[in-house]
C-alpha cells in the first residue's frame, strides 16, 4: 500500500492456472502462464492500492508490493479469495479449472501390462468469479471477471458478464498465441458498453485497467 489514486484501497486479484489432483503425481491444469493477472497485481499496487494476489502454481515471480497467497486447486483458490474479502475491487484473471476429479486417489495409479486405461470421473468446481460477486455481505464493489474466448469474443464476453453477475469482463481472443505471451488484444466489456483496445503488452493492459479502475472507484 502506497501513495497513488488507489491509496487505501484493498484489491483482490487471482491469477495463473489451478491443478487439480488425479493422484500424487498426476493432475489436470488449464493453461496459464499467470502473466497477465500478474501484471495486474503489479498495476494495481503501483496505484497504491493493497493487493493480496492469490495465485495457482506459476514460475513468474511475486509482483513487488503485493501478498501472494499461493494455492494449488479451485477449491483453495476459492477458500483463500473469500478469507481476502472484503475488498473494495477484485480481478479474477485465474484459469480456473472447470472441473476436478471426484475422487483424488491416495497411492499413484498403476499402470499394469495389458490394463485397460482408467476413466476419471468429474465433478464441477466452485465458480469464483461468480461467487465472489454475488458474495451477500461483501461483494467488493467493482467485479472484474476474464474470458479467454477462441471465437464470437464480444458477444461471449457480455453474455458472460450477466451470466456471472460481474461489472466488467475483460475479454481476449486466444485463437493466436497469447497463451504465456507478452502481448494482449483485449476488449473491454462494462456496463456502459463495449470498447476494442489495440494489441499491446500485458502490462500496459494491466496499467490501463488499474488506471480505470480507480477512476470507477473514485466515482
Ligand atoms: O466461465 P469461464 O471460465 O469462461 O469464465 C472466466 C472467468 O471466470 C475468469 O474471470 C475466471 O477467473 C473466472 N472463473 C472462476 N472460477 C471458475 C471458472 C472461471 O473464477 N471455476
Amino acid at each position: 500500500a502506497g501513495d497513488g489514486p488507489l491509496s487505501g484501497r484493498h484489491a483482490l486479484v487471482t491469477s495463473g492456472p489451478t491443478h487439480e489432483p488425479i493422484d500424487p503425481v498426476r493432475y489436470i491444469a488449464n493453461r496459464s502462464s499467470g502473466k497477465q493477472g500478474h501484471a495486474i497485481a503489479a498495476a494495481l499496487a503501483a496505484s497504491g492500492a493493497r493487493v493480496t494476489l492469490v495465485s495457482g502454481p506459476v514460475s513468474v515471480p511475486d509482483p513487488p508490493g503485493v501478498e501472494v497467497r499461493r494455492v494449488e486447486t479451485a477449491r483453495e483458490m476459492l477458500a483463500a479469495c473469500e478469507a481476502a474479502l472484503p475488498a473494495d475491487v477484485a480481478v479474477m484473471a485465474a484459469a480456473v479449472a472447470d472441473w476436478r476429479t471426484a475422487r483424488e486417489a491416495g497411492q499413484k495409479l498403476k499402470k499394469e501390462p495389458g490394463a485397460a486405461a482408467p476413466v476419471l470421473e468429474m465433478a464441477l468446481n466452485p465458480d469464483i468469479l461468480a461467487t465472489v460477486a454475488g458474495h451477500p455481505e461483501r461483494r467488493p464493489r467493482l467485479v472484474v471477471g476474464f474470458a479467454a474466448e477462441t471465437e464470437r469474443v464480444v458477444e461471449h464476453a457480455v453474455a458472460k458478464r450477466a451470466r456471472k453477475g460481474c461489472d466488467w469482463i475483460v475479454a481476449n481472443d486466444v485463437s493466436g498465441g497469447v497463451m504465456g505471451g507478452a502481448a494482449n488484444t483485449v476488449h473491454l466489456v462494462t456496463e456502459t458498453g463495449v470498447e476494442g483496445w489495440p494489441e499491446m503488452p500485458k502490462q500496459e493492459v494491466a496499467r490501463r485497467l488499474a488506471a480505470r479502475i480507480a477512476e470507477a472507484l473514485a466515482r
